[in-house]
């Protein structure tokens, strides 16, 4: 039986508040799922491809490129160079803002990705991502470091692809959040989750308990009391949930509600936290904000944190809203 769910391009053809997204987006937005249809077949395909396991190569934040990191990066450089009006493409595996224009203009696009989340994961065949975000310039700028740092309330555009048992796409354009599944067949991307939402309050909780003897007080009393379970404050018994994807964290509580805590904490304080504020947090925050959930640093909302360089790192606590506004209050 065909299928009757709606196709990427028809969705896009309505998804501006029922209006078709303007043609650049849409052409980059076609790009952008095609580096991550690609980057999908790359990781199901790569133990036959022998690109398995680590490179020798480490990126900008130390930390050692799994290759399919490296490959999944070119991915995406290549495809979302197609569209004449992408700016600058700023990735999390390279060091410097790669502009593809010389006078950028308004109009012009700032692409931000994590083309490979959670790639410790690859190599155990667990599920792993590529996170995207979309700023449109307002003005023309001169292509430096700083033209880039931009808050996350400038995104128009933010989504990932999820590489699991199937192959998924999460996408807001500033009107609900909505979810796609691959079909195998066509290749093509069909809307199976319209409008997914957040429900407000959670039994739920995402955290590395490892660091546990690294946490600020905030977090541990959070933990603490949602580890009481009946015969604590709570009242409630907590289930804990850690894939340590990012990814897959957050399609979990998008999917059932939750929250996602990776808090700054004394072992990541010098660097600000661990994961990246303008690859993984800001489009993590928007997507969880306009499906009705909360992001926060503990202390300020991700998407108004003042970027100081892009591959700069921020405390993140994000999810069902009343358990984020519970943390925030802690942090008070
Ligand atoms: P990346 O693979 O892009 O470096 O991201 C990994 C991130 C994130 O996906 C996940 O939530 C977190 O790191 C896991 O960290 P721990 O290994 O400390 O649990
Ligand atoms: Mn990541
Ligand atoms: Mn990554």
């Amino acid at each position: 039986m065909p299928n009757s769910q709606m196709t990427f391009r028809q969705f896009l053809m309505q998804a501006d508040g029922g209006k078709p997204v303007a043609g650049d987006l849409a052409f980059l937005l076609e790009d952008i799922v095609t580096a991550c249809r690609l980057v999908s077949d790359h990781i199901r395909n790569g133990a036959f491809a022998n690109v398995l396991g680590s490179s020798e190569s480490t990126n900008i934040q130390g930390e050692t490129q799994k290759k399919l990191d490296v490959i999944a990066d070119e991915e995406f450089m290549r495809h979302c160079a197609n569209s004449g009006r992408v700016a600058a493409l700023v990735s999390e595996e390279v060091d410097d803002v790669h502009w593809l224009k010389e006078k950028p203009e308004a109009g012009d696009y700032l692409v931000y990705f994590d083309p490979l989340d959670g790639s410790s994961n690859v190599d155990v065949n667990l599920s792993v991502g590529s996170i995207f975000s979309i700023v449109q310039l307002a003005e023309a700028v001169t292509p430096s470091p700083e033209a880039v740092l931009r808050k996350g309330t400038e995104q128009v555009c933010a989504g990932y692809a999820i590489y699991g048992p199937s192959t998924g796409l999460v996408l807001t354009l500033g009107h609900g959040v909505h979810g796609f599944t691959q079909d195998l067949g066509t290749g093509e991307f069909l809307l199976t989750q319209p409008d997914m939402t957040v429900p407000a309050t959670t039994s739920e909780y995402a955290i590395n308990t490892s660091r546990a003897e690294l946490w600020e007080a905030p977090v541990r009393r959070y933990i603490d009391e949602c580890v009481a379970g009946k015969n604590g404050v709570r009242g409630r018994t907590f289930n804990m949930r850690w894939t340590a994807s990012m990814v897959a964290d957050v399609h979990r509580i998008l999917t059932r509600g939750g929250v996602f805590l990776y808090p700054m904490d004394s072992g990541n304080a010098s660097t600000g936290g661990k994961l990246r504020l303008m690859y993984e947090a800001n489009p993590m925050g928007m997507i969880i904000e306009q499906a009705g959930g909360a992001a926060s640093t503990g202390r300020a909302r991700i998407m108004e944190v003042q970027p100081e360089g892009h591959h700069q790192r921020v405390p993140v606590i994000l999810g069902s809203k009343d358990e984020v506004a519970l943390i925030d209050s802690y942090h008070a």
